[in-house]
């Protein structure tokens, strides 16, 4: 019997079943609301959502977040986000290319300057555990320069390792592994989590490190905790992970967090983050640029145009929240305040 590919694996869970982290406010974006201003005292045709992100120029603060790659389906699935990405403008990452150190051969599946040359953003991606299993600066090296991106992700996945039938979790000793690759790189580095948020306790380790930023990836979003524990035939482990879909911080609590101990450097939010109200709300939160993923990837399965009218929508709806809060550049968003929803029938 032909084993399937891992990330094929993945691909088909996140496809076809259930792999959010379902709850009313799992990410803790929808107990915080923008003060509506009915008087916004600008024209919405004056709101601009371009930034400037890492140098380079998008024309708004979203990122196609770190999917795939190393198979065929996976390449296909790259050419139509990037295509996609391209099209709006907007920044693109790369899933981890770990498979193209493994097999050379599968370098045409991340190669998505190919398909899409005036992608404005590229970013790169391995798993910061591969520090500790023969990965070192020359390897790191051959995965930047064989995509031509601008800059790179390291992910920070023990939870998923942890669950993972084949994970590898020795995660011993890698703040000092960062330490000395991440100058070795040619290109600004971030750390991303994938689904359990990078907490206080991780963002004053990465303040220690040289790198330019953290994207949050916190819960609300695809749980990859439940997606291993699909996989997994061991039925101990199954409950492990059914056990800790639900482990982590919530993206919006990890946004403030990153942004608090990490004032100078980039903070791009994801998890669980659905529409353009969201993205605002990051925004005003401290993030720099939101990343989505699984919604992306639905839209890409369909089609490039899908996938196009996907990102739009969510670029038009932060234009609104925008226009709603007398906004006309993303900058003006940090200074707007959440307000709590609150409960005006109970006592003071
Ligand atoms: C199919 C799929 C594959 C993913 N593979 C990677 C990966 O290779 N590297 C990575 O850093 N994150 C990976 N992620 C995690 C996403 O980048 C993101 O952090 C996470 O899915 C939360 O965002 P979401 O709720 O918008 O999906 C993957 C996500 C999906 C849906």
């Amino acid at each position: 019997m032909q084993r399937i590919d891992r990330k094929d694996s993945h691909l088909s869970l996140c496809l076809e079943e259930e792999v959010e982290f379902r709850s009313d406010d799992g990410n803790g974006f929808a107990s915080l609301r923008f003060d509506h201003d009915a008087l916004p005292e600008i024209d919405r045709a004056d709101v601009r959502t371009g930034i400037e992100l890492l140098g380079k120029k998008v024309a708004a603060p979203i990122v196609v977040g770190a999917m795939t790659g190393g198979t065929p389906r996976a390449g296909e699935l790259n050419r139509r986000l990037a295509l996609a990405a391209a099209a709006c403008q907007v920044g693109f990452a790369l899933g981890s290319q770990r498979k193209m150190l493994q097999d050379p051969s599968t370098r045409g599946s991340f190669a998505v300057r190919e398909a899409a040359p005036d992608l404005p953003l590229l970013f790169g991606n391995v798993g910061a555990v591969q520090l500790n299993y023969g990965v070192g600066p020359r390897e790191l090296r051959q995965l930047v320069e064989g995509v031509g991106c601008d800059a790179f992700f390291f992910h920070l996945n023990p939870l998923q390792e942890a669950i993972q039938p084949e994970g590898q979790t020795r995660f011993a000793g890698l703040v000092s592994r960062l330490r000395a690759v991440v100058p070795e790189m040619g290109v600004p580095v971030l750390l991303k989590e994938v689904g359990s948020g990078i907490s206080e306790t991780t963002a004053r380790k990465i303040r220690g490190l040289p790198v330019a930023g953290v994207e949050t990836a916190g819960t609300g979003g695809t749980s990859w905790s439940h997606i291993e524990s699909l996989r997994t035939a061991d039925p101990v482990q199954r409950g492990t992970g059914e056990r800790f879909a639900r482990w982590g911080i919530p993206t919006a609590e990890s946004v403030a967090v990153c942004r608090r101990l990490l004032p100078d450097r980039v903070v791009i939010a994801s998890g669980g983050v659905r529409s353009g109200i969201e993205v605002a709300k990051a925004l005003a939160l401290g993030a720099d640029a939101v990343a989505l993923s699984l919604p992306l990837l639905r839209a890409a399965e369909r089609s490039v145009e899908t996938a196009v009218e996907a990102l739009k929508r969510v670029i038009e709806e932060l234009r609104t929240a925008m226009f709603l809060t007398g906004c006309r550049t993303v900058g003006e968003l940090a200074q707007r305040q959440l307000v709590r929803a609150r409960d005006l029938t109970a006592s003071p």
